[in-house]
This record gives C-alpha cells, structure tokens and sequence, in this order.
C-alpha cells in the first residue's frame, strides 16, 4: 500500500470487474481508445499481466491506473500505463511501472522494452528516472490530428531497461 496525502493506494492484478474501467482509462488516455473486449482478450493472452491501482478499501471495478504487460521468457514488453488525470504526477506511475519491474526481476526476465511518443515528456521523465534508455526511433508510428484534422506523423521512441 502507499499513499497520495490522506488517500492510500494498493497495486494488484486486475479482476474482470476491472476491464470496463480499464477501457475508459484508456480510452480517456490515448487517441486510439481499447474496448473492454480488446483489454479482455488482451489480459486472456499468455505471458500478459494486467495490474491496477486503487484506492485502499474501494471495490474491484474502482480503476486510478493501469499497466498491461507482456512478457516472455527473455523479454518484456509495456503494452500500455495510464494513471487517470486527477492522480497523475503523485506517484502512480512510478508505483505502476515499479511493481512490474520487481514482478518481472522475480521471473528473472532479461530486459523490458516500451514505445512512446517523443512528445510524451510525462512519460519520458518516468521511463528516464526508472533507468530506461533509448534504443530507436521510429519517425510516423504514432499518429496525432492537425487543427485541420488532418493526420500528423508523430515519432516513437524505443525504450529499452536491463533487469538482469
Ligand atoms: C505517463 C503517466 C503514466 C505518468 O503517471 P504519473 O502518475 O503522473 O507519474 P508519477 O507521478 O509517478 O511521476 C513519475 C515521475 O515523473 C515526474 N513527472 C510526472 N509528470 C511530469 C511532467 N509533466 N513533467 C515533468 N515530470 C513529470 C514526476 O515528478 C515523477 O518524478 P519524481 O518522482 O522525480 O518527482 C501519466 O502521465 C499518464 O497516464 N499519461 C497518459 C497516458 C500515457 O501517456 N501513458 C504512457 C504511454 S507510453
């Protein structure tokens, strides 16, 4: 458990309780939003574990963040890490991303790798502090609309982290 002020937070695998919440997270966080049905198979895969956050003593369903992960034997993947705008920058994703760090250490999983847009300062700020470097650039694999609605390429990076 760890706490935002007064709030105390734990970390645990998600339950199909948590799917639904899940969607809107993502979909609230991300400009190509995942159904529940696409979170659902998602978490149904092997090697893939589905963590969120709540608020200590709230019910399953009751989603502050998220972190979907896949892994397999030698390496690991982020599929995706969310933290609902009124947590951010209090620590959940740090939290998030920690938890998953020592799940995988446990497994004895070599490296975990993630992409992210260049222009995600948030999230390049947490991958940096965690120890993540980049290890390629992907210029046109995201996509971000124009005034005009047109589609802007945008810059993926390439983050990789050595865990053994
Ligand atoms: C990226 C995201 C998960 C970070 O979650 P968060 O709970 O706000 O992150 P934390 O509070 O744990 O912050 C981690 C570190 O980043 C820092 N940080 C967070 N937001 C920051 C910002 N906008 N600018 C600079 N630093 C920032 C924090 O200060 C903290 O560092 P510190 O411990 O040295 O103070 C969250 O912003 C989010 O959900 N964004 C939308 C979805 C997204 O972009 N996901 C990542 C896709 S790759």
């Amino acid at each position: 458990m760890f706490g935002l002020g007064k709030t105390e937070f734990m970390v645990l695998e998600a339950g199909p309780d948590d799917h639904s919440a899940i969607a809107k997270l993502h979909e609230a966080s991300f400009p190509r939003g995942w159904s529940k049905s696409e979170i659902m198979n998602l978490a149904d895969q092997k090697g893939v574990t589905l963590l969120v956050a709540r608020e200590v003593g709230s019910q399953s369903g009751s989603v502050a963040g998220f972190n979907l992960i896949r892994q397999t034997p030698e390496e690991a993947e982020i599929l995706s890490v969310a933290v609902a705008q009124k947590f951010q920058k209090q620590g959940l994703g740090d939290r998030l991303m920690r938890d998953a760090l020592l799940r995988l250490r446990g497994d004895r999983v070599g490296s975990l790798i993630l992409e992210v847009d260049s222009q995600n300062q948030s999230a390049i700020y947490l991958y940096e502090k965690l120890g993540f470097k980049t290890i390629a650039n992907r210029p046109g694999y995201y996509k971000d609309k124009a005034d005009n609605g047109n589609r802007l390429p945008l810059t993926a990076l390439v983050m990789r982290l050595d865990l053994v």
